[in-house]
């Protein structure tokens, strides 16, 4: 493996976990398999009638050289969360997070060393027996890859431009709240037109007021505000991402800086922010450079990097691999 040429793509790994339902929704214990394709029924519910979705993780190799998950159980009972809605058998979290092990202990050739990146892990919960009428999947199907990952956007940590376009990415009460895949089907065409013209990522807004800031395509939103105030819009149809929970926590207890969960109109960043973030697992904390809004492109912080987003981004990914204390305890060791 060539450490320093990893983007975020695909990378064939050796094993994968997999486990399923009977027909009576009873989990049977999993195991790791080969890497590969798994057989799919034509009727599938995932397939025919989008019932599935997926979680986002990393393991990383630490400053001590040991290999580490952050808050797993986070991403395991956010899973449960998008069962529920979707109505699949939930995964038990205890589980979920025996299995991310097993599988990062499985491939740990393909943790890439130190800083040069780390190891996705793509859990994905999925409807796997046929239905013809519309209704939830005979069986069900968990199962787990990973893929060596280095930066979410091509060109490293450098501020992304957004484009806020006509679509929306989620309802009041619709799935925006889970990771289920169709939030991001339906997110592909606005990804496309923003990437055709130039920009790196979508901003979206509200479905019903059309006015205020939800998140970007794969990752939460931040502003700070000249007056110093970080803002971020408050749950609802958001993702309510581990990495905001994470980073909210970092500002008011580490940093004491004023934080508001609310309401953030769209005119409000464009008129007083002084700096902008997005923050994801894959993204981790990435500063925006400048947002299009309307036609007319409004640059933050001169399109550099803000002093307090790469201030947060330093204690998040020092936390994370153990340069930092971690007085959450965030940080789940491997045992490999
Ligand atoms: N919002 C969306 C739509 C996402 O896909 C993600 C990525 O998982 C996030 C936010 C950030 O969530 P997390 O920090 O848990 O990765
Ligand atoms: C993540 O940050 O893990 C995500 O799931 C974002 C994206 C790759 C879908």
């Amino acid at each position: 493996m060539d450490w320093d040429k990893l983007g975020f793509k695909v990378v064939p790994t050796k094993t994968m976990y997999v486990a399923r339902t009977d027909e009576s929704l009873a989990w049977q214990p999993g195991s790791c398999v080969p890497y590969g394709p798994i057989e799919i029924h034509p009727a599938s519910g995932a397939i025919n009638y989008g019932q599935s979705g997926f979680e986002g993780m990393k393991a990383f190799e630490a400053i001590d050289r040991k290999v580490v998950l952050f808050r797993p159980q986070d991403n395991a009972r956010r899973m449960q969360q998008l069962a529920d809605r979707f109505a699949m058998p939930p995964y038990p979290v205890e589980d979920f997070v025996t299995a991310v092990m097993e599988v990062v202990r499985e491939n740990r050739e393909f943790i890439p060393p130190g800083e040069k990146g780390s190891l996705y892990i793509r859990p994905v919960l999925a409807g796997w027996g046929p239905v013809l009428g519309v209704g939830p999947a005979s069986y069900y199907i968990f199962y787990i890859f990973v893929s060596p990952v280095g930066p979410y956007f091509k060109g490293g940590v450098r501020p992304i431009d957004l484009l806020v376009t006509d679509y929306h990415r989620a309802a009041p009460h619709g799935t925006g709240s889970v990771k289920g895949a169709g939030n991001y089907a339906a997110s592909l065409k606005p990804l496309q037109m923003a990437k055709n013209a130039g920009y790196d990522e979508v901003l979206y807004l509200d479905a019903r007021e059309d006015t205020f800031v939800e998140e970007v395509g794969a990752a939460n939103f931040f502003a700070v505000l000249k007056s110093g105030v970080i803002v971020t819009p408050r749950q609802g149809s958001i993702l309510p991402g581990i990495t905001r929970d994470s980073v909210m926590r970092l500002i008011g207890e580490h940093f004491s800086w004023e934080l508001q969960e609310r309401d953030v109109e769209i005119h409000e960043v464009l008129s007083q922010a002084a700096e902008c973030f997005s923050t994801g697992t894959a993204a981790v904390v990435t500063p925006i450079g400048s947002i299009t809004y309307r036609g007319s492109r409004h640059v933050l912080s001169e399109g550099k990097p803000g002093e307090k987003t790469m201030a947060i981004r330093d204690r998040l990914v020092g936390i994370q691999r153990k340069k930092y204390p971690d007085p959450h305890e965030w940080v789940v060791e491997v045992p490999l």
